[in-house]
């Protein structure tokens, strides 16, 4: 059965929403750890609830942020890990854990990449205007959210949305493709040439025109 790593800052929603797809049997999946780089997030007592084993790494220990990665790629090797699961984890993976886990390493962003990359994607789609953001599941590689896409679910914006109304609405559709995004890989379906993600045997879910332009 797949091993997942996970690593998470915060509250871990995502965490969660994966937690419960493997319980309600939608993922055929195992979380073997949980690691965190804040002593106090709340990520951490979700692993406790569900009997996760959770780690604490302080990044300020380490000799570099190099070797805060290649400790992370330790005790995930050590465990037998098959993929690593970025869950809220707010730092650029360094080369030690990608070269580990080339293709192996996936994370959830708040917007329709490549737009908006980087910190407070739901505030950047707000103030730029836009009328369609949404959530992108992507391989890791070395860049700021740069990584080959795997899935992507839109999330129309009304001119009233504030930064906390749109990001509710995202999470919802983060909490769908995520689980669903780590069941493609599970089934052997995720073929990555270049920046492209082959998909075998997907239906693409129908295309849903927002906020069409008057005349359409
Ligand atoms: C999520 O909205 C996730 O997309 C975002 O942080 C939040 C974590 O929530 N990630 C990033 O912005 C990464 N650049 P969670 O801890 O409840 O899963």
């Amino acid at each position: 059965m797949l091993r997942l790593g996970i690593l998470a800052s915060g509250r871990g929603s995502n965490f969660q929403s994966i937690i419960d797809a493997i319980e309600n049997g939608r993922l055929n999946a195992q979380v073997a750890l949980l690691i965190v780089d804040r002593p106090n997030a709340f990520a951490r007592e979700r692993a406790r609830k569900h009997g996760i084993e959770d780690l604490y790494l302080n990044p300020q220990e380490a000799l570099s942020k190099d070797a805060f990665f290649q400790r992370i790629r330790d005790e995930l090797t050590a465990r037998n890990i098959d993929l690593v699961i970025l869950a809220g984890f707010m730092r650029i993976v360094r080369r030690p854990l990608i070269a580990a886990f080339q293709n192996r390493i996936m994370n959830i962003h708040p917007a329709l990449l490549p737009s908006f990359p980087g910190l407070h994607g739901q505030k950047q789609a707000v103030d730029y205007g836009v009328r369609v953001s949404g959530c992108t599941v992507h391989f890791v590689d070395e860049g700021m959210d740069t990584g080959p896409i795997i899935i992507q679910a839109a999330v129309p914006v009304s001119p009233a949305d504030t930064e906390e109304s749109l990001a509710a609405r995202i999470l919802l559709e983060e909490h769908r493709i995520y689980p669903e995004a780590i069941r493609l890989y599970s089934e052997g379906r995720l073929t990555v040439e270049g920046r492209i993600v082959r998909i075998s045997d997907y239906d693409m879910p129908e295309a849903t025109l927002v906020n069409p332009p008057p005349g359409c």
